[in-house]
C-alpha cells in the first residue's frame, strides 16, 4: 500500500528540512514532524525557524498547513502515521559505561518506547538517526516486547547524509539514498513503500538498498573518512609550515589524482559540527567493544589531529602576540561551525574563545548567524578555567565586523562567512592597535593584501 502518511520523531537540523523536502516533493503524502520540545514546534510553525539553512523558509512556506504540519501531539501523528521517521539526537554519553565515546540512545530508545505505547496499526519505523551498528535490532526489540496484538512493525535503516549549509540542496539531489531492510518479504515490501517515497524525486539507481547492519555502518563509515580527508590534511598543513611547502598547492595536486578527488581537502583550524566527533567516537567505542584496538586507535588518530590543529592554531595567536593575551581584545570572526548555517555545535571557534579568554584576553565576536545568547550558553558550557564572573565582562558579541574589530590586537577568523572576505580591511587596519594581526583559520582572505596594508598575517599550512 503506498505510504499516505509520514510522521517523524525530531524536527531538528534532520528531521525538519527532510520532512520539508518530502512534502515538498510529494504533495499526496501528509508529513507531520512532531517534538518533545514545545518551543521548537513553536518556532517551526513562526516566521523565524528555528534553524538557518538556505532555501529552506520557501520550502516550509510552500508547504505548511498544506500537506506539511509541525505538532506537539505526538500521539496523534503517530496514530494516523503509516510511516515513522525516528530523527532524534543521539549525542555522545557524558556520563556511565562508554562515557566520551560510546553513543547515548536514550532518546532512540524513548523514541521507540512512544511508538509501540501508542500504535494501533501496522507501522514502517524507520531509522534516520545516526547509531551504532545493530541499534535496529534494539528498536526492534522494545516494539516486539510491547506490540500491541495485531500490529506489525517493520524496521528500516535510512541514515541520512545533508550537510548543514547545504541541506536543501544535498535532500533535493542526494548522491544516494541509502535503505537497509531484512531480506524477508514483509521487510523487502517496507523498503519498497520507503523507496517509492524517494522515487518521487530521486532516480531510482541512486536509491541504494542493503542489510540493515550494513547501512548502518555506512552512515558512521562515511562521516569517519570525511573526517579523516580533513585530518589528513590538517596533518600536512603542519608538515607545509616547518617546511616552507603550502598547503593549498599540496592539496590541488594531491586532488587532481582522479582516485583521490579535490573535495574535502581544505585545511582550516579544525573540523567541528555536532556529527563528526560524536560519530568516531561511536565507532571507535565500537571497535574496542568488538576487541579490535587497532582499528579504535586509527579512528582515534582522526580526533587526536583534530584536537592538535585547534592546539596548533590558538598557540600560534598566544605565541605571536608576545606570549601574552593579558589586557588584549581579540575579535573573533565567525562562531559557527562553518558557513551558512547558525549551528555552533562543537564549533572550533569555541574552542578559540575559550583558550584566549583562559589566557586572559578580552575577546568581542562577530557572526552573521549565530544569536548572542547562544554564544554565551556555549561559552558558559566549555570549561573556563576562571569564574563566570571573572570571564564575562571580558566577552561582548557585535552585530557588524566593523565595531567588533575597532580598538582590537588581532583578529582571528574561525568560519569561512563569503562576507569576511570582502571587508575593507584597510578601513579595519586604521582603527585596529598595532601592530595589527590577522590569524586567518580558515585560509579565505587574501593574504598578500594584508600584508600590503601593514598586517601581520598568520594562515593555515603557508609561511607567509
Ligand atoms: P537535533 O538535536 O537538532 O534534533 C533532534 C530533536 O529530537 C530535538 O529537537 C529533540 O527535542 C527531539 N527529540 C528527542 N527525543 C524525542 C522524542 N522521543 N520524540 C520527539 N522528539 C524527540 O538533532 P539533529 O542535528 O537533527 O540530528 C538528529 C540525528 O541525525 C542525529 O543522530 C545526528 O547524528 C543525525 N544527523 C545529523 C545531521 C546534521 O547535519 N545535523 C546530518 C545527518 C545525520
Ligand atoms: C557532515 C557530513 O558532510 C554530512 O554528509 C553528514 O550527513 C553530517 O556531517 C552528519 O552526519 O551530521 P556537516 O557536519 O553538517 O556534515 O558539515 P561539513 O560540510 O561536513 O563540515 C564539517 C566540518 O568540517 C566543518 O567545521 C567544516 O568547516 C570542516 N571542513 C569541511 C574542513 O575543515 N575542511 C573541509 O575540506 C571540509
Amino acid at each position: 500500500m503506498p505510504i499516505k502518511n509520514i510522521c517523524c520523531l525530531g524536527a531538528g537540523y534532520v528531521g525538519g528540512p527532510t520532512c520539508s523536502v518530502i512534502a515538498l516533493k510529494c504533495p499526496e503524502i501528509k508529513v507531520t514532524v512532531v517534538d518533545l520540545s514545545k518551543d521548537r514546534i513553536a518556532q517551526w510553525n513562526s516566521d523565524k525557524l528555528p534553524i538557518y539553512e538556505p532555501g529552506l523558509d520557501d520550502v516550509v512556506k510552500s508547504c505548511r498547513g498544506k500537506n506539511l504540519f509541525f505538532s506537539s501531539d505526538i500521539t496523534s501523528a503517530i496514530l494516523e502515521a503509516d510511516l515513522i521517521f525516528i530523527s532524534v539526537n543521539t549525542p555522545t554519553k557524558a556520563f556511565g559505561n562508554g562515557k566520551g565515546r560510546a553513543a547515548d540512545l536514550k532518546y532512540v530508545e524513548g523514541a521507540a518506547r512512544i511508538i509501540a505505547d501508542v500504535s494501533k496499526s501496522d507501522k514502517i519505523v524507520v531509522e534516520k538517526s545516526t547509531v551504532p551498528v545493530r541499534a535496529a535490532e534494539s528498536i526492534s526489540n522494545i516494539l516486539i516486547a510491547n506490540q500491541r496484538p495485531g500490529v506489525a512493525y517493520q524496521i528500516l535503516s535510512n541514515p541520512e547524509f545533508l550537510a548543514e549549509g547545504s541541506a536543501i540542496n544535498d535532500l533535493l539531489y542526494a548522491d544516494r539514498v541509502l535503505i537497509g531492510g531484512e531480506d524477508t518479504p514483509a521487510g523487502r515490501a517496507a523498503i519498497e513503500e520507503l523507496s517509492s517515497v524517494y522515487q518521487h524525486w530521486i532516480p531510482k539507481t541512486n536509491i541504494v538498498t542493503m542489510n540493515t547492519w550494513s547501512s548502518e555502518l555506512s552512515k558512521l563509515a562515511a562521516n569517519a573518512m570525511l573526517a579523516q580527508r580533513i585530518s589528513s590534511i590538517n596533518s600536512l598543513s603542519a608538515v607545509c609550515e616547518a617546511t616552507g611547502a603550502d598547503v593549498s598547492e599540496v592539496a590541488r595536486a594531491v586532488g587532481l589524482d582522479s582516485r583521490i578527488g579535490s573535495k574535502f581537502l581544505q585545511a582550516s583550524v579544525g573540523f567541528g559540527g555536532s556529527c563528526f566527533q560524536k560519530d568516531i567516537l561511536n565507532l571507535v567505542y565500537i571497535c574496542e567493544s568488538l576487541n579490535l584496538p587497532e582499528v579504535a586507535k586509527y579512528w582515534q588518530q582522526v580526533i587526536d589531529i583534530n584536537e592538535y590543529q585547534k592546539t596548533r592554531f590558538t598557540t600560534k595567536i598566544i605565541e605571536s602576540c608576545f606570549n601574552t593575551l593579558s589586557g588584549k581584545n581579540i575579535c573573533i570572526f565567525g562562531f559557527a561551525f562553518k558557513k551558512n548555517t547558525g549551528d555552533t555545535r562543537e564549533s572550533p571557534s569555541i574552542f578559540v574563545a575559550k583558550t584566549l579568554l583562559d589566557e586572559g584576553a578580552s575577546i568581542r565576536i562577530y557572526d552573521p548567524k549565530v544569536e548572542q545568547n547562544q554564544i554565551y550558553e556555549d561559552l558558559a558550557n566549555s570549561v573556563i578555567c576562571t569564574p563566570p564572573e571573572e570571564w564575562r565582562p571580558r566577552v561582548s558579541v557585535h552585530s557588524d565586523p566593523y565595531s567588533c574589530s575597532e580598538g582590537c590586537h588581532a583578529i582571528v577568523i574561525c568560519t569561512e562567512w563569503d562576507e569576511f572576505i570582502n571587508l575593507d580591511y584597510q578601513k579595519i587596519y586604521s582603527e585596529m592597535m598595532k601592530p595589527a594581526y590577522v590569524f586567518d583559520g580558515r585560509k579565505i582572505v587574501d593574504h598578500q593584501a594584508l600584508l600590503k596594508i601593514g598586517f601581520h598575517v598568520q594562515t593555515i599550512g603557508m609561511r607567509l
